[in-house]
C-alpha cells in the first residue's frame, strides 16, 4: 500500500481562503490514475480551507475559547474541501471514500495517541480508495486539537510500503542545496537553508514540525518529499522511477 499526502500548499492558493488550484488538483489525480499504483490511500491537508479557521479558533493551542464552535466550523470547511476532491476523483473513475481524520484518531496533549487502522484496511479490501484529511479531533487533555494530514500519515505508516509527500517545493533544502537524502541530524532547518527563490515559502517553524514527522514516518517506511507543481513527478515516483525529490531517511 502506498500513502500519498497531497499537501495544502499544492492543492490550494494560500493567499485566498477556500481557493482550489483546480488545474493542479485535477492533474495530480490524473497522474495517480495513470500510474501503476494499485493499492493506495490519499491523505490531504487543509491549505486555505483548514488553516485560517484553525488559527482563528486557536485549535492547535492548549486552550481554545470556543472549542465547540471551532470544531463545528472547521470540520465543515474540511468536509467541503474533501467533497470537492472526491468529486474530482470520481470524474476519473477513482472510487474514493471519505475517512475524516477527526473520526479515526484520538490525541493526547496535541500528539497523536491512537489511529484506527482497521477501518482503512476494510475500505481498501472493498476496492475503494480511502481519502483521509487533516481535521479537528478529540484530545484527551485539551478537549480539541488539530489532526494534521501528517499525523494521519504517521498513524498509517506501519501499513505502508512507501509514503509520498506532495508539496510545492522540490524537496528539503539544507545550506541552500536541495538534498537527495535528509536525516534527523540535519534538523533543525533555518530560514537561511533555503535558496533565494524559495525564501518566500513558509518553511520555518511549520516546516521543521513537518520534517520531524517525516523522520518519524521514515522509521516505518520509505519516505519521499516531491514537488507536485512539476508535471509527472508524482506519476513517476508512484511507478518507482527516479525523480527530483528528497528521500527522508531514518
Ligand atoms: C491541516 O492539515 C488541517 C486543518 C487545519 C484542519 P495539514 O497540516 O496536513 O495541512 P497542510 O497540508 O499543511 O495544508
Amino acid at each position: 500500500m502506498i500513502l500519498i499526502k497531497l499537501g495544502g500548499s499544492v492543492l490550494t492558493n494560500k493567499d485566498r481562503e477556500y481557493c482550489f488550484r483546480t488545474d493542479v488538483v485535477e492533474r495530480l489525480i490524473r497522474e495517480i490514475k495513470k500510474s501503476s499504483a494499485e493499492e493506495y490511500i490519499i491523505v490531504h491537508g487543509g491549505g486555505s480551507f483548514g488553516h485560517p479557521g484553525a488559527e482563528k479558533y486557536d485549535l492547535n493551542k492548549e486552550n481554545t475559547e470556543k472549542p465547540a464552535e471551532g470544531m463545528s466550523k472547521v470540520q465543515l470547511d474540511m468536509r467541503r474541501m474533501n467533497n470537492h476532491i472526491l468529486e474530482m476523483m470520481l470524474d476519473e473513475d477513482i472510487w474514493g471514500v471519505s475517512i475524516p481524520g477527526g473520526l479515526v484518531t484520538i490525541f493526547e496533549d496535541g500528539e497523536l495517541y491512537e489511529l484506527d487502522h482497521e477501518i482503512f484496511q476494510r475500505y481498501l479490501s472493498l476496492g475503494t480508495v480511502p481519502v483521509s484529511f487533516g481535521d479537528v479531533a478529540i484530545d484527551k487533555d485539551r478537549r480539541v486539537t488539530i489532526c494534521s494530514g501528517d499525523d494521519i500519515m504517521l498513524g498509517l505508516s506501519s501499513l505502508a510500503d512507501k509514503a509520498i509527500f506532495v508539496s510545492d517545493v522540490d524537496g528539503i533544502y539544507k545550506d541552500k542545496n536541495l538534498k537527495d537524502e535528509f536525516t534527523e541530524d540535519m534538523l533543525p532547518l533555518e530560514p537561511e537553508d533555503l535558496p533565494e527563490q524559495e525564501e518566500a515559502i513558509d518553511v520555518t517553524g511549520g516546516m521543521n514540525q513537518k520534517v520531524k514527522k517525516m523522520v518519524e514516518i521514515a522509521k516505518k517506511t520509505e519516505t519521499y518529499l516531491i514537488n507536485g507543481d512539476e508535471k509527472d513527478r508524482l506519476r513517476k515516483i508512484l511507478n518507482g522511477d527516479e525523480v527530483i525529490c528528497t528521500e527522508v531517511k531514518r
